[in-house]
């Protein structure tokens, strides 16, 4: 039997980087899959073909979750569907990079709306279903952006911060439901958001980091699942997955 057999998953931000590696390897282990992204049907589709190819079962639900009405309705949609959501991995996340000087406010707006309210709004859907079964596990996919200075990122930090310091109130609350909140902490990883970060930097930020390469997606991937399958004693935790760059 596979690990997640029986278990249903949501997955925000799902049709592409880390949270597809997330919602596959969810569905390589037995889980529901539903997939949430935001506009690009074809991957998304992709996504869902490749489950299916597996075996697995996934849902894809359109919803931008900047949006607090369409996130809740997505999440119940996720719940309903299945019977019972055991699984959120609040993954979905933005950039709109810029110093501080001139950061407009609908840069700054944008990303803690998605980033971090979005979080709230899936987070906040989620709690009635978990806590009617009594059983829940929630990762947050923060970043080590959220952690350390990041040069022209002042509102994704923000947002990325605020998500560890929400993951830690959230499982002190929910524990006593049988929840579990815990964050990831991923260092750069190979997607399109770092795809869009200069050559230039990227050699910089590269020869910054001790274990001396980029993660792949899968590499968060397994630290999500790692919470999911075999984390029930852990809760209000951070784990880094970054290569040891503590200080790029
Ligand atoms: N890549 C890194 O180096 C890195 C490092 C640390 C942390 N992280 C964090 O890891 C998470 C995943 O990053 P990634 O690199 O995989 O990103 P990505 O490749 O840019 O993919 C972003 C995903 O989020 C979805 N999305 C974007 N805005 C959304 C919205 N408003 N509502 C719903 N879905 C939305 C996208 O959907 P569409 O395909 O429809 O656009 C896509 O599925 C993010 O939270 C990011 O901050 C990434």
């Amino acid at each position: 039997m596979k690990r997640l057999e029986g278990k249903t998953a949501l997955v925000t931000g799902a049709s592409r980087g880390i949270g597809k590696s997330i919602a596959m390897m969810l569905a390589s282990e037995g889980a529901k899959v539903a997939v949430n992204y935001a506009s690009n049907d074809a991957a998304a589709k992709d996504v869902k073909a490749e489950i299916d190819k597996l075996g697995g079962d996934c849902l894809l639900l359109k919803a931008n979750l900047g949006d607090a009405r369409a996130a809740r309705s997505m999440v119940k949609q996720a719940a309903e569907h299945y019977g019972h959501l055991d699984i959120l991995v609040n993954n979905a996340g933005i950039t709109k990079d810029s110093l501080l000087p001139r950061m407009t406010d609908e840069q700054w707006v944008d990303v803690i709306q998605v980033n971090l309210n979005g979080c709230f709004f899936c987070t906040s859907a989620a709690i009635p279903f978990m806590t009617k079964q009594g059983y829940g596990r929630i990762v947050n996919i923060s970043s080590m952006n959220g952690q350390i200075a990041a040069m022209g990122q002042a509102n994704y930090s923000a947002s990325k911060g605020g998500m560890i310091a929400f993951t830690r109130t959230a499982a002190t609350e929910l524990a006593r439901y049988g929840i579990t909140v815990n964050t990831v902490a991923p260092g750069y990883t190979e997607t399109d958001m770092f795809a869009a970060v200069p050559p230039a930097i990227q050699a910089q930020i590269k020869s910054r980091i001790p274990l001396a390469r980029f993660a792949h997606p899968e590499e968060i991937a397994k630290a999500v699942i790692f919470l999911v399958a075999d984390g029930d004693y852990i809760t209000g935790e951070q784990i880094n997955v970054n290569g040891g760059a503590y200080e790029v």
